[in-house]
């Protein structure tokens, strides 16, 4: 679904600010790309997006070149949630939001196929419609801004850090659905975050990157338990995949997981 051929890109009068990536993401994948801050995690997304084009090297997404592909047929194929709803957020009630991208990318289908999609993702998504996005709170401002994604089925999802400012409650909900577009729907995932337990309980796989450079690709445990490649990438693993390690549980990476093992060994003990 999304290949990148040994891509760089450089921001003008700078050296460049990612290095010679390549790899592929096949359809319905969930991948995290990961690293410290400038590590050049938002430039790549906006490479697979088109929002910019490599200064070398080739972007495909479903087999057609971003650079040589009209932006109307990009955004069809590619939804992208920012890291701040605002920056995405233009009109007056949150109806009026969803129908703005439902107009944009699906102009050419008739005007009341685009007002029964909006009418289904406002149920879906717990709105009335009539809510002025900026008198919601952030939480559900993020929600709009991905609603107004969803309504238009894209066949991937680029996530900018997601889930950051919100508190539990709301990124599980977020996250949630977003785990629901992928497994139901085949829609494939690329989130760039910071939070290592979302990424632990969401994603598959991890792409790690460091000063502009891909250090890692794999599935996300294989990813996390790599100590050497943590550190080069200040990347600080969640708490119990560390502590599973130290202690020698193979397999308990979530409270409930290392509960099943440490009750499995202490009856083992038991009977022994
Ligand atoms: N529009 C721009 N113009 C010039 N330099 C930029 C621009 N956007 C990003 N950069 C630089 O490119 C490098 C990588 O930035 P990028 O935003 O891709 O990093 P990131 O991994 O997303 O970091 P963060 O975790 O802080 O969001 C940084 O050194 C940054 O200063
Ligand atoms: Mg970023």
């Amino acid at each position: 679904m999304i290949e990148l051929e040994k891509v760089s890109f450089s921001y003008a009068a700078q050296g460049p600010t990612v290095s010679d990536l390549s790899f592929q993401i096949e359809q319905g994948e969930f991948v995290a790309i990961l690293g410290a801050n400038g590590a050049g995690k938002t430039t790549t997304v906006k490479l697979i997006d088109g929002l910019i084009r490599p200064t070398s090297g080739r972007v495909m997404i479903h087999g057609s070149d971003t650079a040589k592909t009209p932006v109307s047929q990009r955004a069809r194929q590619v939804g992208f949630l920012f890291q701040n709803p605002d920056r995405q957020i233009c009109k007056n009630t949150v109806r009026e939001e969803i129908l703005f991208g439902l107009s944009a990318v699906r102009g050419d289908e008739p005007e009341e196929r685009r007002t029964a999609r909006a009418e289904e993702v406002l149920a879906d998504f717990g709105f009335t419609g009539d809510e002025e996005p900026f008198a919601l709170s952030r939480g559900q401002r993020q929600r709009v801004a991905l609603a107004s994604i969803l309504a238009v089925e894209p066949e991937v999802l680029i996530l900018d850090e997601p889930t950051t400012g919100l508190d539990y409650r709301e990124c599980c909900h977020i996250m949630d659905r977003i785990r629901r577009m992928n497994r139901e729907r085949k829609v494939t995932v690329v989130m760039v975050c910071h939070d290592m337990e979302v990424v632990l309980d969401y994603a598959d796989r991890a792409l790690v990157m460091a000063c502009g450079r891909l250090l890692g690709d794999g599935p996300v445990r294989e990813i996390f338990r790599d100590r050497m490649l943590m550190e080069t990438a200040s990347i600080l693993p969640p708490q119990m995949i560390g502590l599973a390690q130290r202690l020698g549980l193979d397999g308990g990476d979530t409270p409930e997981a290392m509960a099943d093992v440490l009750a499995a060994r202490a009856k083992g003990g038991e009977e022994q």
